[in-house]
Parts: structure tokens; C-alpha cells; sequence
């Protein structure tokens, strides 16, 4: 794996400035998390090849699986509202109900499969910011190394 695969950075300030300006979206999204069951506010926001932002909030369901995670809600915005246009790079971050300062969170498995998907189906890199463990942001330059064994259409035939 190339070192700039995956970068890891200290502070928010050090990552560039699009990266920072999606990490500021998607902060503000966590106010339109719906989630009484987890307590967990995450939020994502997305920037199309375009510039334009599009983000989410998780979105919870008293029938615990039909909970939507906040990036899916993203994409699949963005697949509704803009199918033409391909998504340069994806943010996430997460904090507690009540604390203002976020916790490390990294995409879960579904949204990473889900945001494969998307990268396979444009035939361009998507960029994945999160604040990850031991407290450091962190750069992919593409979803296919979150998810190396991705499930794709090829095993379909
Ligand atoms: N969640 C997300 O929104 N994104 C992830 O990648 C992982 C988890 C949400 C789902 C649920 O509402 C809450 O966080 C706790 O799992």
C-alpha cells in the first residue's frame, strides 16, 4: 500500500481545505440525526465533482434494523438528486448526544460496501475523511481500501 493511501493527520486543521470544509458540513448535519435509541449522532457530507455539498444524518427506527446510517442517507441523496454528477469525496463524523466533541467513528462495513458501489459505478476514486481511533483524522484516497474483498457485480455473472 502506497504511504498516501491513507493519511493521518492530528488535527483537523492540517487536512485540506475541502476536506475541512466537508468535516464542518458534516458536523452540522449531527443536529438532523434522529437517534433516541442509540444516542449516537453521526453526521456526513459529500462534495460532487461539481462542488456541490450534499449531506446527511443518521436516521433511526424504533424496529432497531431499519436504522439508516448517515452516509447511506448521503449517497443515496445525492444518487436521487444528482444521478449525473460523481462524487469526489465523502466525510463522516460522530459524537455523543450531549457532548459536543466528536468521537472516533469509522464508517461501518454496509456503508463502506454501499459506497463502493458508487466508486465501481462512476470509474473514479472517491476520497473517505473520518476521525478515526486514537483520535486522528484520516484521508483514503478510495473507498476499495476500506473494503479490499468488496462484494461486486462481477460475482453475479
Ligand atoms: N451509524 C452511522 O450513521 N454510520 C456508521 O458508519 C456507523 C453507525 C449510526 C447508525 C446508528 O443510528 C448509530 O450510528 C449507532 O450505531
Amino acid at each position: 500500500m502506497a504511504a498516501r493511501d491513507i493519511e493521518y493527520f492530528d488535527n483537523v486543521e492540517d487536512l485540506d481545505n475541502e476536506s475541512k470544509y466537508l468535516v464542518h458540513k458534516a458536523k452540522e448535519a449531527t443536529a438532523n440525526s434522529y437517534s433516541p435509541y442509540s444516542k449516537f449522532q453521526v453526521g456526513s457530507a459529500l462534495i460532487l465533482e461539481d462542488g456541490t455539498v450534499v449531506s446527511g444524518a443518521n436516521q433511526e427506527n424504533a424496529s432497531y434494523p431499519l436504522c439508516m446510517c448517515a452516509e447511506r442517507v448521503a449517497l443515496y441523496a445525492a444518487a436521487s438528486q444528482y444521478p449525473q454528477k460523481k462524487i469526489s469525496k465523502i466525510a463522516v463524523v460522530a459524537h455523543k448526544r450531549n457532548h459536543k466533541e466528536l468521537t472516533p467513528a469509522t464508517s461501518c462495513g454496509a456503508c463502506a460496501q454501499v459506497m463502493l458501489e458508487f466508486e465501481t459505478r462512476q470509474k473514479t476514486p472517491i476520497q473517505v475523511v473520518m476521525f478515526g481511533p486514537k483520535d486522528k483524522w484520516m484521508k483514503c484516497a478510495r473507498v476499495a481500501l476500506l473494503l479490499p474483498f468488496g462484494f461486486d457485480k462481477n460475482s453475479l455473472g
